[in-house]
């Protein structure tokens, strides 16, 4: 290599190394904002297919009897569980505490509801006003 072929192939290689560089560093910055933001997106729940919303809610009522009145009251009003009127957490919340449950006060419902029936549920929750 001639010192002149050799300088502009050195020239050539280090715009390459930056380049890659700042590709990485924008990678990077792209990682570290996507985990800076709490929550991935959240898709609401699949409701049960071919309910009227008035199904929906009747279907959550009934869930709702069944799994959680005996904590949050018949009504809802609240028992050993808060009342749930007028609930001031958004659906994806309430979707998360009823799949998770919480830590030495809920159960975790995961494998009794499912999406569809939680979906139900939620459409039930946001009556009570
Ligand atoms: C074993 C009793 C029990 C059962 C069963 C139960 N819960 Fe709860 N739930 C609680 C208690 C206790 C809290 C309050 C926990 C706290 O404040 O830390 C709570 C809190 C909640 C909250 C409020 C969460 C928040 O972030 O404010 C929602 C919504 C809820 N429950 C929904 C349900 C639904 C829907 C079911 C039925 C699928 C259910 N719970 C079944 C005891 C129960």
């Amino acid at each position: 290599m001639t010192p002149r072929r050799a300088l502009v192939f050195s020239v050539a290689s280090a715009a390459a190394a930056l380049g890659g560089a700042t590709a990485l560093a924008h990678a990077l910055q792209v990682r570290a904002a996507a985990r800076s933001h709490e929550l991935p997106p959240w898709t609401p729940l699949p409701a049960p297919a071919g309910l009227t919303p008035a199904e929906l809610r009747d279907t959550g009522r009934k869930l709702f009897l069944n799994s959680c009145a005996h904590c949050h009251g018949k009504d809802a009003r609240g028992d050993e569980g808060p009342d749930l009127h007028a609930l001031d957490v958004s659906d994806r919340r309430i979707a998360t505490v009823v799949r998770r449950g919480i830590k030495g006060e809920m159960p975790s419902f995961a494998k009794k509801l499912s999406p569809a029936d939680t979906a139900a549920l939620i459409a039930y929750l946001r009556t009570l006003e």
